[in-house]
């Protein structure tokens, strides 16, 4: 029974912010799904599933979708398939969630990690990919950082030139194009997220795309234990057994998270046609002050706008974010660079001055609050508070 209560699960804890960083465009919609869901008695990769690998397919104009449990299955299942393992290097961006780089080293191989073009397009920089490519390069997994995307022609050519592999971490950038095509289709592979911060939300969920029938087949099969047939095509064709064709993993799609995905991906366009709207108020309203730079500035392609990042220009990053902080606006920062954890600095030896590009924007950047629902009078809000401290 519902209740007013916090402790009710069905009331949502009240909010310490006047601004969140973020919240999730959820409602009837979704309610309708997980309730079809629970009529079914079907909870783990059935129709649901099928229908949303389908769709999403469709939606990106992609040969092949396999859903996944998280983005970071998505990558590792993607690294896999792809044959990278025990004594290879993977490019990577170190501006960019710890996933991208971790599921490299899953596989054995080992993420080298290239720098960001500068302060106003914070994606991979192609010079650097190609000054990092070695005899030991298998593939470059790039990230569009924020929604917007990399150079895809540079990194293509690239990839082409050295026979190598192209990952598209595309886990910031559902719906977003480079020249007319969707992001994720563009290279051997793309990784989507489902998380519960990004653009196409279900909790905990993830797909691969590919136009690569074999690749798909092996992503199939590494996502469940190598397993040959799946429960609902043993129960459709009444036929039990099935064999294991390789060393596999549980990285499957639970039913309600393909079910929220389907009314999520029906909102996608919608939501960042708004958050791009959204992102042009902020820009008008923070232009002409020096004190703060906006990354992306005519920036290649459609975006998905999954994130609204500012620089600060020679001031204090902890006390322009305390102050907003006791005006109760969430911000964030994204990233603190990879091969600067403890983890990667202890395993690898990395220093600072290794990606200069990458760790100046690290130091300055700060991310303001950016979400569908998110009224106008709240950018107005988070826009006085940053002037009065400016
Ligand atoms: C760029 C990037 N790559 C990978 C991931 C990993 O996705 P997940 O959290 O679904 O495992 C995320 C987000 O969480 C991300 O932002």
């Amino acid at each position: 029974m519902a209740t007013t209560n916090n402790q009710s699960p069905t009331t949502k804890p009240q909010s310490k912010w006047k601004v969140p960083l973020l919240e999730a465009n959820l409602g009837a919609e979704e309610m309708e799904v997980l309730k079809r869901v629970i009529d079914s008695k079907w909870l783990s990769m059935g129709e649901a599933t099928e229908e949303f690998e389908h769709r999403f397919a469709s939606y990106l104009g992609a040969k092949y979708a396999l859903a996944t449990s998280s983005g970071t299955a998505a990558l590792h299942l993607a690294y896999l398939a792809l044959g990278i393992g025990p004594g290879d290097e993977v490019i990577v961006p170190s501006l960019t969630f710890v996933a991208t780089a971790n599921a490299v080293l899953y596989t054995g191989a080992e993420p080298i990690f290239a720098d960001i073009t500068g302060d106003n397009d914070l994606n991979i920089f192609p010079s650097d990919i190609g000054a990092k490519i070695t005899d030991k390069t298998k593939a470059i997994a790039v990230v569009h950082y924020g929604g917007y995307p990399v150079r895809m022609d540079e990194v293509s050519k690239l990839a082409e030139a050295h026979h190598l592999f192209l990952v598209e971490d595309t886990a910031h950038a559902p719906g977003a194009e480079f020249r007319g095509k969707k992001l994720g289709t563009i290279g051997d592979v793309g990784c989507f997220s489902f998380y519960a911060n990004k653009n196409l939300v279900v909790g905990e969920g993830g797909m691969v795309v590919t136009n690569d029938e074999e690749l798909a087949g092996r992503v199939r099969i590494l996502r469940s234990h190598g397993m040959t047939t799946m429960a609902l095509q043993r129960y459709r064709a009444g036929k039990p057994g099935y064999d294991c064709l390789d060393l596999g993993y549980n990285y499957r799609m639970d039913e309600i998270s393909a079910a929220l995905g389907l009314a999520q991906l029906d909102k996608l366009e919608g939501d960042n046609l708004r958050r791009g709207k959204l992102v042009a108020e902020y820009r008008e309203r923070l232009a002409g002050l020096p004190e703060i730079s906006l990354p992306f500035d005519n920036h290649y392609g459609k975006s998905a706008y999954h994130i609204m990042p500012l620089l600060l220009n020679g001031f204090d990053r902890n006390s322009f974010i305390e102050k907003l902080r006791e005006k109760e606006i969430q911000t964030s920062i994204h990233y603190s660079p990879i091969h600067l954890f403890t983890y990667y600095r202890q395993r690898f030896g990395y220093q600072e001055g290794l990606l200069p590009q990458t760790e100046s924007v690290a130091a300055r950047e700060v991310t303001l609050p950016l979400y569908p629902t998110m009224g106008k009078d709240k950018i107005s809000y988070i826009v006085d508070a940053i002037r009065e401290f400016v």
